[in-house]
């Protein structure tokens, strides 16, 4: 099982949790990990290059820090200019069948916030119904996403903690359990991985 971890953040030099996640990502088996913001600062993107590490995953994991409720604007360029008609979707565009999508984003609110009654209202797998849904029209399979709440406050034991957690999820032989469309209260829940 081979995963390419795409890491979009546009300031990695003052980041605390992402830096920390890549890290153990890149220590682990059969991952490489692309720092996107460094080979795209001018959001050029090379989209034969893009598509080229993408045929060889097996697994690609989003990961990045969520910014307004969504991913940083580079990661949106790079869905744009890679994800092509008659090549990622469409009749003809079958390059990415069957192969495993996992976001992978942390955020600066607890996990109390991304509740109903919380307060901002959705739980945080709802803002990333878009990535779901674009999973499915690229024929991948939409995998739990793996959140780290609380980025201000997440002690070094526990971001240590998570770290590990997250190099042995990305890099696990076995499938990942597929998410389904979100339903009910529990699906949002996301409960242990
Ligand atoms: C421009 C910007 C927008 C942000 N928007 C959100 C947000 O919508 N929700 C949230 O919980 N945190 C938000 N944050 C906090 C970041 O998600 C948090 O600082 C980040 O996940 C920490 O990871 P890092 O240590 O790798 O930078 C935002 C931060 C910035 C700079």
């Amino acid at each position: 099982m081979k995963t390419v971890v795409l890491l979009f953040h546009p300031h990695l030099d003052q980041s605390r949790v992402n830096k920390t996640l890549a890290a153990a990502a890149e220590n682990a088996a059969n991952v490489t990990v692309r720092n996107m913001y460094d080979l795209y600062p001018n959001f050029q993107i090379d989209v034969a290059a893009e598509q080229e590490v993408l045929k060889k995953a097996d697994r690609v994991v989003f990961q990045f820090p969520t910014y307004w409720y969504s991913t940083p604007a580079l990661m949106k360029q790079w869905e744009d200019d890679v994800l092509t008609h008659g090549w990622a979707y469409g009749s003809q565009g079958k390059a990415l069948v069957g192969k495993e999508f996992v976001v992978a984003t942390s955020t600066g609110a607890d996990a109390e916030n991304y509740t109903r009654g919380g307060d901002d209202n959705y739980w945080l797998a709802e803002f990333y119904r878009n990535l779901q849904d674009t999973a499915k029209l690229i024929n991948m399979k939409y995998v739990r996403p793996f959140f780290t709440f609380d980025a201000e406050h997440i002690t070094d034991d526990a971001l240590a903690r998570q770290a590990k957690r997250y190099a042995a999820y990305i890099s696990q032989d076995s499938p990942l359990k597929i998410l389904g469309p979100l339903q009910t209260e529990a699906d949002y829940a996301l409960p242990e991985l």
